[in-house]
């Protein structure tokens, strides 16, 4: 046999190319590309369907440990497995390092619950939350260069923000051993002042998580985070851009010659502060940070999107369940707004979400989707072109899309830990009915016949 899997007549696309071919697969890589026969092991009809490169989710949370011990609701098993039946087939996870903790003794323990348990080649962003100059000095040189090579660092949050004086000093380090740093961009001072006003005034809703977060709480934290980088020499990643005001200081900076690379996610464009005002607490759905906008920012996001101003279309999946089936476990949003852990579920509908709405209702081509699906975070973070595109080479990762299905978001259809979908009830046109691991099916048709030990960790260096 010439192939052990191929991949016929479907539309084939890249981020800069479309066509009809053909797609030979052997020992887990795209050997061949063209017209090429049946001597295969196996043959795919994928005629009618898109042939894409598996997605790339680059802002992912699982198993996070939290300040307030409320457990996230996917493990590396469930939540993988959500990722691949939405296309996925690399994930990229945060390991946290909680103060007093080592960056090995967080490593050790997050490639513990990994190990073994993926659906999707997974690799890991450091999340930094205590640069000692140990810290600094050692173990972040040594992290890179045993290839944790991207980093998130936090301007919000008790437990895990750094002081302008920490994000300096942390991004040198990024700079001298070239390591990639993306930056939660909230102003925490702002938001602590406006909490206590509010609950001054008893408002402790789960709309008071959008009041006392508004636009000017992150527009002024990307411009800090921005100037910092620019004083340090460093390129930045700006994650979760929520608003048009935000994504003009990105276009001021870039103008100033800075290399800032910017994401935004689903919720941006789906979600609007509204929501969070749901009744019997159902508001706290929504809560994520920064907040759900409105329908100006919902269209500044699209624009940046269509006009490639975002390079990055990420989920950042952050789940928890609404419902408590533990008395122990805290029900989403139980104890005032301040309480409700940040973070919606999106991994498995952030692709038929930008499909639909994007390439279906003609906001963005094919070849954007796959540029903001794969492509960019692949380049971003290091793994392309062993992932990301379709190619010579290539791992075959692939996502078969049927573009004419059509379907209505239901939680209880998807495949993650939490007890709902912010989107439920919405309607989509497009799927990804088949999706293949380096040349190995892992969902056919809707069903699963991948298994959690066929995920890899994706060490690059
Ligand atoms: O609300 C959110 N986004 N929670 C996840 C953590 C983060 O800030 O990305
Ligand atoms: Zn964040
Ligand atoms: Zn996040
Ligand atoms: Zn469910």
């Amino acid at each position: 046999m010439t192939y052990d899997l191929l991949i016929k007549s479907g539309t084939v696309a890249t981020d800069v190319d479309v066509f009809e071919a053909d797609i030979g697969i052997r020992d887990g890589r795209i050997v061949e590309i063209g017209d090429l026969g049946s001597d295969a092991s196996e043959v795919i009809d994928a005629t009618g369907k898109y042939v894409l490169p598996g997605g790339i989710d680059s802002h992912v949370h699982i198993s996070q440990p939290s300040g307030e011990g409320i457990v996230m609701a996917d493990d590396f098993e469930s939540g993988t497995r959500s990722a691949l039946f939405g296309g996925n087939t690399t994930i990229l996870p945060f390991c946290l390092q909680q103060r007093g903790q080592s960056i090995r003794q967080a490593l050790e323990w997050y490639h513990g619950l990994a190990e073994g348990n993926c659906y999707t080649d997974v690799k890991f962003h450091l999340i930094i939350t205590d640069p000692t100059s140990h810290v600094l000095g050692q173990e972040l040189p040594a992290a890179v260069a045993d290839g944790y090579d991207s980093f998130k660092v936090f301007m919000t949050y008790d437990d895990l923000r750094l002081n302008d004086a920490e994000l300096l000093a942390t991004f040198d380090v990024a700079r001298e051993f070239g390591a990639t740093v993306m930056v939660h961009c909230e102003n925490e001072d702002a938001i602590k002042y406006l909490m206590g006003k509010h609950e001054a005034a008893g408002r402790v809703e789960p709309s008071a998580h959008a009041t006392t977060r508004p636009i000017a709480v992150e527009r002024e934290a990307t411009h800090r985070a921005m100037s910092l980088a620019e004083i340090v020499g460093i390129p930045i990643v700006i994650v979760h851009v929520s608003n048009g005001a935000a994504l003009e200081e990105i276009l001021r900076a870039r103008q100033r010659g800075l290399s800032v690379t910017a994401e935004t996610c689903p919720q941006y464009l789906m979600l609007t502060e509204d929501d969070l005002d749901a009744a019997n607490w159902e508001g706290a759905k929504y809560v994520c940070s920064p907040p759900p906008r409105n329908v100006t920012e919902q269209a500044a996001c699209w624009e940046g999107i269509q006009n490639g101003s975002f390079e990055l279309f990420s989920s950042d999946h952050c789940p928890f369940r609404f419902d408590s089936l533990d008395g122990k476990l805290n029900p989403k949003g139980a104890r005032g707004f301040r309480h409700i852990p940040n973070g919606i579920p999106g991994v498995e509908t952030r692709l038929p979400i930008l499909f639909s709405e994007g390439v279906v209702k003609g906001r963005i081509d094919l070849k954007r989707f796959v540029a903001l699906s794969a492509t960019n975070h692949a380049r971003t973070y290091g793994l392309y072109p062993r992932k990301g595109t379709i190619a010579i080479g290539s791992d075959a990762d692939l996502a078969i899309w049927d573009p004419s299905c059509e379907r209505t978001i239901r939680h209880r259809d998807l495949h993650d830990g939490s007890d709902y979908t912010p989107y439920e009830g919405l309607e989509v046109t497009g799927w990804p009915v088949t999706v293949v691991l380096r040349g190995k099916i892992a969902v056919r048709d809707g069903e699963l016949v991948g298994r959690k030990q066929d995920g890899s960790y994706l060490q690059m260096r």
